[in-house]
């Protein structure tokens, strides 16, 4: 029988939730080889770092979706032909991969909803077809895959009107 994470005693609970992120970094580190210089494990330390300095400044963040959600958002940035189709497409074709690792984990299925959630909510493209993000995970991970290239005046005018919460922004240096 495989229990669910509900059922498990806090502690474990916590410890499988470790695991589970670990494991899907080791899994992730190789996939990443296989992408674009600019979306290689690289990029996803960046993401990480900056998710987690405006996620402390939020509140009731789900630390494990939202990990786990960065882990695999551009896992599949190699498949389509072209970098175009890359860029529209990555989104859909990564919480593919997410969710075999997933399942395959036995993760449970409400949880694997929920990262695959997060995951599109990253994506400019899906934002302007589908809306908003709803979940305050899905706002932190498209503000911190954002607002690390504000680097320039001309990305700050780009990125910054995107940008979903007033944590991020107070975050932003550039202006
Ligand atoms: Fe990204």
């Amino acid at each position: 029988m495989v229990l669910g994470f509900e059922s498990l005693p806090g502690s474990l609970e916590k410890l499988f939730y470790m695991h589970i992120v670990d494991k899907a970094t080791k899994f992730a580190k190789n996939e990443y080889e296989k992408n674009d210089l600019f979306h290689r494990w690289q990029h996803i330390e960046n993401v990480m770092k900056k998710a987690m300095e405006i996620a402390a400044l939020v509140k009731d963040v789900d630390y494990e979706s939202l990990k786990l959600a960065i882990i695999f958002h551009d896992i599949d940035y190699n498949s389509e032909e072209t970098p175009e189709d890359n860029y529209y497409n990555h989104p859909n074709n990564s919480t593919r991969i997410a969710e075999r690792f997933l399942e395959k984990n036995n993760y449970p299925h409400t949880r694997i909803r929920k990262v695959i959630e997060i995951m599109l909510d990253h994506s400019t493209p899906h934002r302007k077809r589908f809306g908003e993000a709803k979940s305050i995970e899905g706002k932190i991970i498209y503000d911190s895959d954002k607002s690390i290239f504000i680097t320039t005046p001309e990305l700050y005018k780009k990125y910054f009107p995107l940008l979903y919460l007033d944590e991020t922004k107070s975050l932003v240096k550039f202006k």
